[in-house]
């Protein structure tokens, strides 16, 4: 139950954000109007009617004037794609990549001077999870670093208020060995959960992606992320969102607007301008919840949706959960704004869509219904190419013993243009109430040799999406003979 006072701070929050919604109606209308021969308003008319609802909750021309400068960045940043793969799962493919674990002991060595993590919960144990696993080893490893260099170097850590039932261990261990933790209470907050998952290490290099602090995430789930080095541009950016965290991990309330001190130059409009592996490059970082936004920062609802709106002939998305609904809202919402410019693209661009959803013991019957329903759009003749499959990890008995293990977690997009890489699931919660973020990147005009990082993810889609592991959903699925 919520204590009267945080009703009403929430009732606050409302009701500011309504107001700073009229005030962004109000000027975008002026500036309609001062630009009204511009070709591009007339024909995303329909475009603008769409983000409107769900942009940020600040009106842009006010902050323009406190938005720090936009400066192009010549750190010789290098982007890796690192992947966690279950145990026992392999592919008919060369598509491979470094493991997550191995990043993360990199990033740990690289580490002078500063640590700073942002995540969800903590289980790297065997402990933690109840089990005696031999591939809990490599989550232990991690454990045991990260305390050896929180005695080291400052290790921060932000995390969703754990319930009491959740194991702690881990974070006591840390705590005794020097790091800081602050505990983010999202359900006081936003009614959600901290889901972000990455690291800034020496704000210098980073990691985001689907992998939890959790040893399952290194062994046993399959995860998707990506590893920044040598890119302080882009470092300094994602710890402005850290920072947020760690602010609202001693407030009791969300600022609004946020200072100017966590106010970005770099997004959707203005990405910032970087090599990466030598490739000129634009990139931004997206985080939700709006009201977690400060200035400048795209909400990662708008980024999803603009960079589906800029696709031109394909969209490839693999996430474990799709649900055009608010999860977890009672009563149930309906929320289709992914939904519906997934159809729309398809049918006003003739752009190719893929799912790779996963589908394991705890999937909703009714994602499945839902995705039936997005694969009904599918009429070569008329140009209407829209397909779903589940990607399922099988298990032996004795993995299957393993809990909440065994699935695909990966949450990232990638486009004929653009590579997304997030850490929400997606359903109306993750971009309401729940925190997350994403890196967005374009390597589009690239001439080098090198691949670039959205052909190495797009090559990742389709090993997936064509092994075994992945069957078509069709109207006569059924889903107790696919999960
Ligand atoms: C980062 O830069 C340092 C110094 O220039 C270099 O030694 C190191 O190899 C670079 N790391 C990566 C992963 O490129
Ligand atoms: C993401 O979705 C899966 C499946 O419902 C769930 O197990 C996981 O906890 C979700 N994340 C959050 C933060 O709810
Ligand atoms: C990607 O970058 C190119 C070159 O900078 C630019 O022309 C294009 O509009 C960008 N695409 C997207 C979707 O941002
Ligand atoms: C790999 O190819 C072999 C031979 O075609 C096939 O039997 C096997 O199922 C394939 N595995 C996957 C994961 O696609």
């Amino acid at each position: 139950m919520k204590t009267d006072s945080t009703y009403n701070q929430l009732v606050d929050m409302e009701w500011r954000r309504q107001d700073n919604r009229r005030t962004q109606l109000f000027s975008r209308s002026v500036v309609a109007l001062a630009t009204v021969a511009t070709v591009l308003l007339a024909s995303t008319a329909a475009y603008n009617l769409l983000t409107r609802r769900v942009s940020s909750s600040r009106p842009a021309s006010s902050c323009s004037l406190r938005l720090p400068k936009a400066e192009s960045c010549s750190d010789p940043c290098t982007i890796v794609l690192v992947e966690s793969i279950p145990e026992g799962l392999e592919f008919n493919s060369s598509t491979t990549h470094p493991s997550i674990f191995q990043a993360w002991l990199n990033l740990m060595a690289e580490a002078r001077s500063s640590l700073d993590i942002s995540s969800f919960y903590w289980t790297l144990t065997n402990k933690d999870t109840g089990t005696q696993e031999p591939t809990a080893q490599q989550g232990e490893t991690i454990l045991k670093k990260l305390s050896e260099l929180s005695g080291k170097v400052s290790v921060r850590i932000a995390v969703n208020t754990p319930q009491q039932s959740q194991p702690q261990d881990d974070l006591l261990l840390l705590k005794n060995s020097g790091a800081d933790i602050r505990t983010v209470n999202m359900k006081e907050l936003t009614s959600g959960v901290l889901h972000t998952k990455f690291w800034v290490v020496d704000k210098k290099h980073i990691f985001i992606g689907s992998a939890n602090m959790d040893w399952r995430s290194l062994t046993q789930v399959k995860e998707l992320g990506a590893v920044v080095y040598n890119c302080s541009c882009l470092a300094t950016d994602l710890g402005k969102i850290f920072e947020a965290y760690w602010f609202l991990g001693e407030s009791t309330s969300i600022p609004s607007p946020w200072p100017d001190s966590f106010s970005t130059a770099y997004n959707k409009n203005t990405p910032l301008q970087l090599p990466l592996n030598n490739t000129p490059s634009s990139v931004y970082l997206s985080s939700s919840p709006p009201s977690f936004c400060a200035a400048g920062r795209t909400p990662d609802l708008q980024s999803i949706l603009s960079v589906m709106e800029d696709a031109d002939s394909f969209i490839y998305i693999a996430v474990m959960n799709y649900l055009p609904t608010m999860e977890f809202s009672r009563p149930k919402r309906y929320w289709d704004d992914i939904d519906t410019q997934l159809r729309r693209v398809a049918y006003e661009k003739q752009v190719k869509v893929r799912l790779l959803i996963s589908c394991w013991a705890s999937t909703q019957p009714v994602m499945i219904s839902f995705l039936k329903s997005l694969a009904s759009v599918y009429d070569p003749r008329n140009k209407l190419d829209i397909q779903v499959k589940l990607f399922v990890v099988p298990a032996t008995p004795k993995q299957k013993e393993i809990p909440y293990a065994r699935v695909n977690h990966n949450k990232y997009m990638v486009t004929d243009k653009i590579a997304y890489i997030g850490t929400s699931n997606w359903s109306g919660d993750y971009f309401v109430s729940t925190a997350g973020s994403a890196l967005v990147v374009n390597q589009t005009e690239s001439q080098s040799l090198e691949p670039t990082v959205q052909s190495q993810l797009r090559a990742v889609f389709e090993r997936d999406w064509e092994s075994d592991y992945s069957t078509r959903v069709t109207q006569h699925s059924h889903f107790k003979h696919l999960c």
